[in-house]
């Protein structure tokens, strides 16, 4: 297939140099994988949901593109709320041209669940990146449900890439699938064609994954179970399923928030607050991890938001000690891993993660990554198959970059990563390319200036 997508963005490199404590109290945007399940729900909903907090980052932006292109009305109110105006589970409509999911995997993989169901064909399309990353995770499951897929090439020659076609089937047939990676969105993709399919589909999976389609699908009134039993959560949803329309209030995002946290324990002199964040289970390693290490930091104020609990974070710095990593941690922060590395370049004595293969396919192979950018920022650094080992500087400033930019490889994660380790180091932290971070969090830089830190775009 060849309708590579001209999709794009023009790189802005940033430098961000150490410029003294970071002080104040933040509000980090909305959840990403609540953001994206709230579009989705909301336009299989019956009727009129709306959304306040929704992530506007480019990511979201693209499920919202892709949900009105099958059908929905979604608008943005005066007042930052958006209105979504579903067309029932298996209404979904024909896209006329290819659906272009920009650098978002959760877009793709659980909108590919979502359409697989449906008698429609539709071509999925990204960026460099995503067309990179590997879709037969999701491809095999839902090709057992009756849908037919045509993939593009990997570089090893296998298929499974983007661009590929889909052509769903209506009715699909159920399954039960035993998850072959702890994959939230391979979950989530097998329970979003279960929707619309007669019967009891089922997924097993033996670690937890972020649970947010289990509890948002049964807050829109699908009749949806979950199972704890020897082989691990068996989640059933019975299709064809009704859902209602909602209020929704986006939690903040912990793994946004995760770069505060890091930045105000390794910048000397730090006390950030960062309000209303998800504190679901799920996704809360970083925060085990860190203070593992010795954080600070102080849970204040929990409270239950929309049934998930959510609770303002304040962050001081502290001396920070190596750890190992444990492996049972991965799935509730396989997102925050590379400035979970970014604070063990600053803690006492060598940190070693492992067990996180997953890392190798995201927007970027993480591993290799972290490996090249924190090298270059004067850390010493031994690369694993499944992680890293970090030598900390037990607090001491990094070297920096200085005029070497180190390569984000169109990954937010390393973007952001990258600039909290340029607030504490000698020389500058440059970044070739940070115009990524906008898929996830474009405040970014503008939340890093009102505590204080100085990341500034670099012009040739
Ligand atoms: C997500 C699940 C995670 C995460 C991704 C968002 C989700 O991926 O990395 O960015 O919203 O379900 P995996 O489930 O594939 O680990």
């Amino acid at each position: 297939m060849s309708n590579v997508p001209a999709h794009s963005f023009a790189p802005r490199p940033l430098s961000v140099a150490a410029a003294g404590p970071l002080v104040g109290t933040v509000t980090v945007p909305g959840d990403k994988s609540i953001s994206h399940r709230a579009l989705m729900f909301a336009s299989l909903a019956v009727g009129t949901s709306r959304i306040r907090g929704l992530l506007e980052g480019e990511d979201v932006l693209a499920t919202a593109a892709a949900m009105r292109a099958m059908g929905a009305t979604i608008t943005r109110g005066d007042d930052g709320s958006w209105t979504v105006e579903g067309v029932g589970v298996g209404g979904l409509l024909q896209p006329e041209t290819a659906l272009d999911m920009g650098n978002s995997g959760t877009s793709t993989r659980l909108l590919m669940g979502l359409v697989a169901s449906h008698a429609i064909t539709a071509t999925f399309v990204g960026d460099a990146s995503l067309s990179k990353r590997p879709m037969a995770r999701v491809t095999d499951p839902l090709a057992r449900m009756g849908a037919d897929f045509t993939t593009s090439p990997g570089p090893d020659g296998s298929g499974g890439r983007l661009p590929l076609t889909m052509r769903g089937l209506c009715p699909a047939v159920p399954i039960t699938y035993t998850l072959p990676v702890a994959s939230a969105q391979v979950k989530s993709a097998i329970l979003l064609a279960g929707l619309n399919t007669p019967g009891i589909t089922r997924v097993i999976e033996a670690v937890p994954t972020r649970d947010h389609t289990e509890r948002m699908l049964r807050g829109f009134g699908a009749d949806l179970t979950v199972e704890e039993t020897a082989e691990g959560r068996v989640i059933a949803i019975a299709g064809e399923a009704e859902l209602a329309p909602q209020e929704i209030d986006v939690p903040g995002d912990p793994s946004s928030a995760g770069f505060w946290m890091v930045a105000a324990s390794i910048v000397p002199g730090s006390d950030v607050t960062i309000r209303n964040v998800l504190m679901n289970p799920t996704r809360t390693g970083l925060v085990t991890a860190l203070r593992m290490m010795g954080a600070s930091i102080e849970e204040r104020d929990p409270r239950d938001v929309g049934g998930e609990t959510v609770a303002d974070l304040r962050v001081r710095h502290a001396p920070l000690s190596a750890i190992e990593v444990p492996a049972a941690l991965a799935p509730s922060m396989i997102y925050e891993y590379p400035v979970l590395f970014v604070a063990a370049a600053f803690a006492h004595g060598t940190t070693v993660a492992r067990g996180a293969h997953e890392l190798r396919v995201k927007e970027s192979d993480r591993i290799a990554a972290m490996a090249a950018a924190l090298g270059l920022a004067g850390v010493a650094v031994t690369e694993h198959e499944d992680g890293l080992s970090i030598e900390g500087r037990d607090g001491e400033p990094l070297p920096g970059t200085g005029d070497v930019a180190v390569a984000s490889l169109l990954d937010h994660r390393i973007a952001m990563s990258m600039a909290v380790a340029g607030m504490h180091s000698a020389s500058p932290v440059r970044i070739d390319d940070a115009a990524p971070i906008a898929t996830s969090y474009p405040a970014f830089v503008d939340t890093a200036r009102a505590l204080g830190a100085t990341p500034q775009w670099v012009t040739a």
